[in-house]
C-alpha cells in the first residue's frame, strides 16, 4: 500500500506534468495561436511558393501551413513543433490528407533542428523569439531563402515585401545580413 506522502507526490506529478506541458512552448518560443486560413494563403502567396520549394514552418502547430503548401503548391514541407499533442494531432490529420509523401512533421525544439534545406521559412512566433532566431537563420539558410513572419517583424532586417494591413513580412536571406 502507498503511504500518504507517496499518494500526495503522485497527485502533484499528475497536476504538474500537464501544467508544464501546456506552458513549455511559452517558455521556449511562443504559445499556440493558429494562423487564419486567409493569412496562410497570403503568407504562401507572398513567398511565391512553388513545387520546387521546401517550406519549413517553425512552430508548426496543427500543421496547417505545411499541409497547405503541399496541397496547393505541391511543395515539399516540414513542420517543427515542440508540443507533442499538436504533433500527434497534425500527424493524424496528415495521415488522412494523402500528403504524407510531401509533408513531414518533426517533434522538437526549432532551435535545435537543422533547417538548412529550406527555401521558404514561415513562422508565427513572438518578437523575442524572432530576434533570437536571427543567428540561426543567417547561419543555416542559403542566400535567396524567403522568410515570412506572421504578425511580428524581424527587427533590424528590411522586409522585401510586406502586407501592412495584415502584418505579414517577408525577408530574403542574402549575404548582407549580419547576426543582430
Ligand atoms: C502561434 S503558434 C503558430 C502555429 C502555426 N505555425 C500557425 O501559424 O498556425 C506557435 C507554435 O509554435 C510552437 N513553438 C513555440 N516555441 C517552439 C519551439 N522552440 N520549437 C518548436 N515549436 C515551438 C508552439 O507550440 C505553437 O504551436
Amino acid at each position: 500500500m502507498l503511504d500518504t506522502s507517496s499518494i500526495l507526490f503522485i497527485i502533484l506529478l499528475i497536476i504538474i506534468i500537464p501544467v508544464l506541458w501546456i506552458f513549455w512552448p511559452f517558455i521556449i518560443g511562443a504559445g499556440w495561436q493558429p494562423t487564419s486560413k486567409k493569412r496562410v494563403q497570403k503568407m504562401l502567396k507572398m513567398a511565391e511558393v512553388n513545387s520546387g520549394d521546401v517550406v519549413y514552418d517553425l512552430g508548426s502547430g496543427d500543421g496547417r501551413i505545411v499541409m497547405e503548401a503541399a496541397r496547393r503548391y505541391q511543395a515539399r514541407a516540414v513542420g517543427i513543433e515542440a508540443d507533442p499533442l499538436r504533433v500527434l494531432w497534425s500527424k493524424l490529420v496528415l495521415m488522412s490528407s494523402g500528403l504524407n509523401n510531401r509533408v513531414k512533421i518533426v517533434w522538437g525544439n526549432l532551435f535545435h533542428q537543422d533547417i538548412s534545406e529550406a527555401t521558404v521559412v514561415t513562422m508565427f512566433l513572438w518578437q523575442d523569439t524572432n530576434q533570437k532566431l536571427i543567428p540561426k537563420l543567417i547561419k543555416e539558410l542559403k542566400p535567396g531563402t524567403r522568410v515570412v513572419s506572421n504578425y511580428w517583424k524581424i527587427k533590424g532586417w528590411t522586409p522585401t515585401k510586406e502586407d501592412k494591413d495584415e502584418g505579414i513580412y517577408m525577408y530574403v536571406i542574402d549575404q548582407g545580413y549580419q547576426p543582430g
